[in-house]
């Protein structure tokens, strides 16, 4: 716990260079937004206090921040969007006269990680503040950094106001820094809006502070991690990163294989166990978890699901569904929300379930709906059965009981039992619950009409 440190995270501005009716740092990238992003690299810092400045779309950016669930998390409104040094003035009365030190974060820095914020902490814990820099090949854009004789900052000052001689520099202001509370509250009340776009600078806090004799030092970080997302291709690039920073986690430090981290789409918060297998053009969201030696893919699309250890899911789309271990499913099936697949199923090509249990070691081997339905264990659902679930009004339900053989093309129209053990006859239309252990047979008996084709041909 850092008793004495607030965190300012700046969410306010509309992100002009997005163009976007959202609000820039409600984007998400690899399954997160950017101000989510930032926000996971404070968590572990423990800070007495985290105080989001928020203003263009203030109730969602607000919602979105406190669904991090951050320790000590607060809003303040920034209602109208005068610049960073503004958005900070405006966060500074929130804090707790406890507060030692700020640490202000912009919201659009998705790859910061905790390690490097430590880091920032331990500079500056001995001067009055520290700030995070980088060198970047095209600084264009960004604030330039101009150090004093002994290296520290001088001033920052952004692009567009920059000469062309401060525009060679490399060095750049990556937008985080951390600083004594009362120095900053000392320039904060010193801020003007004498630039090229007539905003209130937090930049020019440092030069400020740097005139009136307090140290600033700066702490030079790989450009990736710091890079701000400022429009869609940026967003593009960061979100590549996130993902292959995650796929590499996985691979070292987990033991997964991915065939191709470059066609393999993974959110943030995915969990994959060792020795699973994720083949090409995999793409998993939104908290889906691989048990261990599961294979995935190529080119399954899963949306919050749990796969069990050892099972093989090819070339399919699920939503909110639970595959049990060992299960096989695939290539193409399609299993929505409420899915639940035990141990040993096989669902297989052309398959459709939703709100369904299907019990161990049970199948629907092809081309299948099946909705609204609870299967018992060791069932077997032959081709084309349909669970007629849904009479333009009311959705109802289909019960199957452990090793019924539903045979191919039955129409089960609920709500319908079969029984335990139970047989249903190809091209059923099942009205009426089958007993356990009967057979029901429900299509009208076939007429054959000899010599009748021959018939017809010779009367031409
Ligand atoms: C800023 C820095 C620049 C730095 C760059 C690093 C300033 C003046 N410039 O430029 O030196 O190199 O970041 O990425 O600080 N925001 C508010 N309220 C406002 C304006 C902005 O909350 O009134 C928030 C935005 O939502 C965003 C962050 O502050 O999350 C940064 O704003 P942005 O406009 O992206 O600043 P840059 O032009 O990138
Ligand atoms: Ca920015």
């Amino acid at each position: 716990m850092a008793a004495d440190l607030a965190v300012i995270v700046l969410a306010a501005g509309k992100g002009t260079r997005f163009r976007s009716e959202r609000a820039k740092v409600l984007h998400r990238a690899a399954g997160r937004s950017l101000v989510g992003h930032v926000l996971e690299a404070v968590r572990p810092l423990g800070a007495a206090q985290v105080v989001v400045v928020v203003g263009h779309q203030a109730d969602e950016v607000r919602a979105e921040a406190e669904a991090s669930g951050v320790g000590g998390l607060t809003t303040v409104l920034q209602a109208e969007q005068r610049g960073t040094g503004h958005a900070v003035q405006q966060a500074m009365p929130a804090l707790d006269p406890a507060i030692g030190r700020v640490l202000v974060l912009f919201g659009d820095t998705p790859m910061l990680t905790a390690p490097t914020l430590e880091q920032l902490l331990a500079t500056g814990a001995e001067v009055t503040g520290a700030m995070l820099t980088a060198v970047l090949d095209d600084p264009t854009g960004y604030g330039r950094v101009l150090r004093d004789d002994r290296g520290d900052v001088a001033r920052i000052v952004e692009h567009r106001d920059a000469s062309e001689e401060q525009r060679a520099v490399g060095e750049i202001n990556a937008g985080m820094f951390v600083v004594d509370r009362a120095v900053l509250a000392d320039a904060l009340d010193r801020l003007g809006d004498d630039n090229d776009q007539g905003e209130i600078y937090l930049t020019d806090v440092v030069g400020i502070a740097a005139d009136a004799g307090h140290r600033i030092v700066p702490l030079v970080v790989e450009a990736a991690e710091v890079a701000g997302v400022n429009d869609r291709a940026q967003l593009a690039q960061a979100a590549a990163a996130l993902r292959a920073a995650h796929a590499h986690r996985l691979m070292t430090e987990v033991g997964v294989s991915i065939v191709d981290p470059a066609h393999t789409y993974l959110d943030v918060d995915v969990v994959v166990e060792r020795d699973a297998v994720l083949l090409p053009g995999t793409v998993l969201e939104a908290g889906t978890t691989i048990g261990a030696g599961a294979t995935v893919g190529p080119n399954s699309h899963l949306t919050t699901c749990e796969v069990g250890a050892g099972a093989v899911v090819h070339s399919t789309r699920g939503v909110e569904a639970r595959i049990g271990p060992g299960a096989q499913v695939g290539p193409f099936s399609h299993l929505r929300a409420g899915t639940v697949l035990a141990a040993a199923t096989k669902v297989g090509a052309y398959v459709e379930t939703k709100n369904a249990r299907i019990g161990e070691g049970s199948k629907v081997p092809h081309l299948a709906y099946v909705g609204d339905a609870t299967v018992g264990e060791g069932a077997n659902l032959a081709c084309g059965v349909i669970t007629v679930n849904y009479d333009g009004r009311t959705k109802s339900h289909t019960t199957v009981g452990d090793g019924a053989f539903v045979g191919c093309d039955t129409m089960l129209v609920a709500p319908v039992t079969i029984g335990v053990g139970a047989y249903t006859a190809a091209g059923s239309t099942i009205t009426e619950d089958v007993p356990d252990d009967a057979l029901a047979i429900a299509r009208s008996r076939q007429t054959v009409k000899p010599g009748w084709a021959a018939r017809q041909r010779e009367n031409g």
